[in-house]
């Protein structure tokens, strides 16, 4: 998200404003924590993203798991987006914001029967399959339900991403993908192109998320295309590569996504080879047009370190405990240049609730605003109730206007949801 420059006396020059709203302004009325997007910044990555992938055929499908906000779900269907969902529940948000079903891809190596049947109802464009056993639940399914769909086959190129290890997911001793080692895909793919109520749609590929480096998507693309390439030969129809997602973000410095060198890596490999080409980014089209917004509640001197306490925690933002995520965090009130290492803590009784630690930070005082850096992926929808806390409020900015696009619930909300039979 770019910062911009204008501001007023209580903010500090160069951050706190989102398209010409002032994130303190903004945190005043809608309280914190909160979560704050910028609407023509996710549009503006989605055609860098489309732009850098257009000389060839291809399609561009959001990573809903990303975000799944149903206004910016919205807001990237009315530019052409498709959707790559991993549940039954992602489909449905996808299909209410109008993404056509053939632009919608659902992936995943546990889809359950009343999913499979939802997506085969609805019709959407292609079902990536991960397993055997997976293969003949659909197979069985289309049958018994006189359904036909497109189907591809996620395959497992064994290539390490570079990335953390919990969100790395291309190598054979992850649990997603089918395995070129051992000729089972070749079998599958087989299976699918012979099946009366399957078609094959083709092969499809995500080695893993937050990739920095190009290195790892080019082996995993050319193992892919020599394997596409290999079914060709061998007679079958491969229509599409889907290519997944995994571009990484620049948490550290804010550069803007750059899709240049990527599309150039694409054109490289697969120009001229007749595929179409789907893509799954999520985190590279959203990631740094969010922010959250959370308020000092105290500032604590303890024996070893500085402590300050924020109302946002662990359950409105996970990454930093999850992965050790770095996250950019400035305050949005204007101090001497005088700082000091403290760790930004939240109010959940856990010492691992923390949105960062040995931070060199300006001396802030209660009652501050502070803005966390890059939350726009992986960030509300990871949320949770944890300490019955009700989640972060979210609102979009978006073309001068501000949305409130998902109000904070009550704790009242939380507790009557729950059934108490004594
Ligand atoms: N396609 C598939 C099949 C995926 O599993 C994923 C992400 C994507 C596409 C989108 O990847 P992206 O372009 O966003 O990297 N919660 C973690 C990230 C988990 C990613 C899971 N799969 C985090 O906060 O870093």
């Amino acid at each position: 998200m770019a910062p911009s420059n204008t501001h007023n006396s209580d903010q500090k020059p160069g951050h706190g404003f989102i398209q010409g709203h002032s994130l303190i302004e903004l945190a005043k009325i809608h309280k914190t924590p909160l979560y704050v997007y910028d609407g023509n910044q996710i549009l503006t990555n989605f055609s860098a993203f489309e732009q850098a992938v257009s000389l060839l055929d291809s399609k561009v499908h959001f990573a809903v798991k990303a975000n799944s906000s149903m206004a910016i779900l919205s807001l990237l269907s009315k530019v052409g987006a498709g959707a790559d969902v991993v549940s039954g529940g992602e489909l449905e948000r996808a299909i209410k914001a109008n993404i056509p079903a053939q632009d919608i891809i659902f992936s995943g190596v546990g889809k359950t029967e009343d999913e499979l049947l939802l997506a085969m109802r609805y019709n959407i464009g292609q079902i990536n399959i991960e397993s055997g056993p997976e293969l003949d639940k659909i197979a069985e399914l289309a049958s018994m339900h006189n359904l036909t769909c497109s189907v591809a086959l996620r395959v497992n190129v064994d290539v390490d991403p570079g990335s953390h290890e919990k969100i790395s997911t291309g190598q054979n001793n992850t649990k997603f993908g089918v395995s070129l080692a051992d000729g089972k895909a070749e079998e599958y793919y087989q299976k699918i192109a012979s099946h009366p109520h399957l078609r094959a749609a083709g092969l499809a590929v995500h080695i893993g998320s937050q990739l920095t480096n190009l290195a790892p998507f080019e082996k995993a693309y050319i193992a892919l295309l020599e394997f596409a390439d290999h079914l060709r030969a061998n007679g079958y129809d491969v229509p599409c590569l889907d290519l997944g997602g995994g571009f990484g973000i620049d948490y550290e410095n804010l550069k803007q996504p750059d899709f240049t060198e990527y599309g150039m890596l694409i054109n490289r490999i697969f120009q001229n080879k007749g595929y179409r080409l789907g893509f799954e980014p999520g985190r590279s089209i959203v990631g740094n047009c969010g922010m959250l917004i959370t308020q000092v509640i105290y500032v604590k001197q303890g024996t070893d370190k500085r402590f300050i306490i924020v109302d946002a925690a662990m359950n409105d933002l996970i990454r930093p405990t999850l992965y050790e995520a770095f996250h950019q965090i400035v305050c949005l009130n204007e101090h001497e240049s005088e700082t000091g290492i403290a760790d930004i803590v939240g109010p959940i009784c856990e010492t691992g609730d923390y949105l960062a630690r040995g931070r060199e930070m300006p001396l802030v005082l209660a009652e501050d605003f502070l803005a966390v850096y890059s939350v726009g992926a992986y960030g509300a929808v990871m949320m949770s109730n944890y300490n019955t806390r009700p989640e972060a409020a979210e609102i979009l900015c978006y073309n001068e206007n501000v949305h409130l696009i998902r109000p904070r619930r009550t704790i009242t909300d939380l507790i009557e949801m729950e059934k108490n039979p004594f």
